[in-house]
C-alpha cells in the first residue's frame, strides 16, 4: 500500500503539502488521464466522442456509489459548489417571512447565496456553532417558518465535522430542506445521502476528491428534483438529448435537467481517474487514514504548550483539517508565519486566525515532522 501511494503521489521531494482543504494534488493516474485526453484531442479531435460519453456515464456511477445515492438520476455535474447552492436557492418557491438557517462558520459560498434572498423577504438566521452542541444551536434557530437548513459537512476553518444524521432527521421531521455543502469532506470522509436524509449535497472536485477545479457533483433527492424551478436552459437538459431537429422539448426527468450545455469533458476524465483510486482503496479505509493523520497532528499541537488547538479533538468531530495558533502571536504575526511557511515549502493556509494543515490519506507521516521542524525554525528566525 505504501509503495502504491508513493507511486500514485510522486510529490516533489522536500514539499510538505498540507493544503487539501484548499486545493488537493492529483494522483499519477489523474495526470495521465489528462495527458491521454489531451493527446487524443490533438491527434484525432472528438472522433471517439461516444467513448468519452461512456467515461461521463462511468463518472456518474462512481459518484452515485460514493454518495450512496439511490440512482444515477439523482446526480448532476455542475461547475462548482457555489453554482449548486445557487441552483437550490433560486429553485425554491420562497414566500416573504420564510427563513434559512446556516452557521456562523460557513465559507462565503454557503452564506452569500442565502443572504442574496433577503431582498425577496427571506430571513437568514445564523447559529453560533462554537459551542458544545453545534447541531442543537442550529436546530434552536429553526421555527415553523424555516424552509431550509444549509450546512458544511466540515467547517473550512476549524475542521469541525457536523453530525449530518442528526440534522437530517430533524429537518425531515419538520419538513425543512436539508442542504449539505460537502466540499470539505467528500473524498476524505464517508457520506450516505439517503441515511442522512439530505435533499441536496454539493461538492467541487478540487479538494479531497483530488480532481480538477470547475467540476462539481450535485446530488438532488428524487423528491425535490422536479420541484426546483430551473433558471438555465440548453440542449443538454432536455429528455431527448440528441434530437436537435425537434422544435418542442421536455425537461429531462433526471438531474441532467440542471445541466444546460456541453459537459466539462476534460474535468470528467480527470475526476473519473481520481475516483477509480479513491473507490479502489475504499472511502471507509481512506477516512480512517485521514483521521489517523489528523489525530497525529492534533497530538503534536497538544504536546506543545505554546500552541492552541482551534480544531476539535474528539474523533467523531475531526476531519482532514487541523488548525492551531501560537498563543504568543497576534493575527498579523500568524499571517507572516504562514507566508514564511509557504516560502519554506510547507504548503498550508491561514484560516480561522491560525495555521491550517490539511493532509490527505496518502500523506506520509514524515511530512508532519518536516513541516513541524520548518515551522519551529520560522519561529526562531
Ligand atoms: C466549505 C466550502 N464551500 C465552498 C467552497 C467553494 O466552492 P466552489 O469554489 O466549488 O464554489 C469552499 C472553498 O474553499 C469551501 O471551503
Amino acid at each position: 500500500m505504501i509503495d502504491q501511494l508513493a507511486y500514485e503521489f510522486p510529490l516533489q521531494s522536500g514539499l510538505a503539502y498540507l493544503n487539501h482543504a484548499a486545493v488537493g494534488v492529483w494522483s499519477r493516474r489523474t495526470a495521465e488521464a489528462v495527458h491521454t485526453f489531451a493527446d487524443e484531442n490533438m491527434f484525432q479531435g472528438a472522433t471517439d466522442y461516444p467513448k468519452w460519453m461512456k467515461v461521463e456515464q462511468a463518472l456518474r456511477q462512481q459518484l452515485t456509489e460514493l454518495l450512496h445515492a439511490e440512482s444515477v438520476d439523482d446526480i448532476a455535474l455542475l461547475k462548482n459548489t457555489s453554482e449548486g447552492l445557487s441552483v437550490i436557492a433560486y429553485g425554491m418557491d420562497w414566500q416573504r417571512g420564510d427563513n434559512v438557517v446556516i452557521s456562523n462558520q460557513e465559507f462565503p459560498s454557503n452564506r452569500i447565496v442565502w443572504q442574496s434572498l433577503q431582498e425577496h423577504g427571506v430571513e437568514v438566521r445564523t447559529a453560533d456553532i462554537a459551542c458544545d452542541d453545534p447541531e442543537a444551536a442550529l436546530l434552536a434557530c429553526c421555527d415553523t417558518h424555516t424552509r431550509l437548513l444549509s450546512i458544511s459537512s466540515v467547517q473550512y476553518g476549524t475542521g469541525l465535522r457536523m453530525d449530518l444524521q442528526r440534522l437530517g432527521e430533524a429537518c425531515l421531521k419538520h419538513n425543512v430542506f436539508f442542504c449539505v455543502d460537502a466540499i470539505q469532506s467528500l473524498g476524505a470522509l464517508s457520506i450516505d445521502v439517503q441515511a442522512i436524509h439530505a435533499d441536496a449535497v454539493i461538492a467541487d472536485a478540487h479538494k479531497w476528491l483530488l480532481g480538477p477545479e470547475g467540476l462539481a457533483v450535485f446530488y438532488i433527492s428524487p423528491a425535490w428534483r422536479e420541484k426546483l424551478k430551473l433558471h438555465q436552459f440548453g440542449w443538454h437538459m432536455v429528455e431527448n438529448i440528441g434530437d436537435f431537429d425537434a422544435t418542442s422539448w421536455q425537461t429531462a426527468s433526471s438531474a441532467r435537467r440542471f445541466e444546460a450545455g456541453s459537459p466539462n469533458m476534460l474535468g470528467i476524465h480527470a475526476l473519473h481517474a481520481s475516483l477509480t483510486l479513491l473507490l479502489d482503496i475504499g472511502i471507509d479505509h481512506i477516512e480512517r487514514m485521514v483521521l489517523e493523520r489528523s489525530s497525529a497532528l492534533i497530538d503534536m499541537v497538544l504536546e506543545d504548550k505554546n500552541l492552541q488547538l482551534l480544531s476539535p479533538s474528539q474523533w467523531e468531530r475531526c476531519s482532514g483539517i487541523v488548525t492551531f495558533r501560537f498563543k504568543s502571536l497576534n493575527q498579523q504575526q500568524h499571517i507572516e508565519l504562514y507566508q514564511r511557511l509557504m516560502k519554506k515549502q510547507v504548503i498550508c493556509a491561514y484560516r480561522a486566525n491560525g495555521i491550517r494543515f490539511s493532509p490527505h490519506f496518502y500523506t506520509p507521516y514524515a511530512c508532519f515532522d518536516l513541516a513541524w521542524s520548518r515551522m519551529m525554525a520560522c519561529c526562531n528566525d
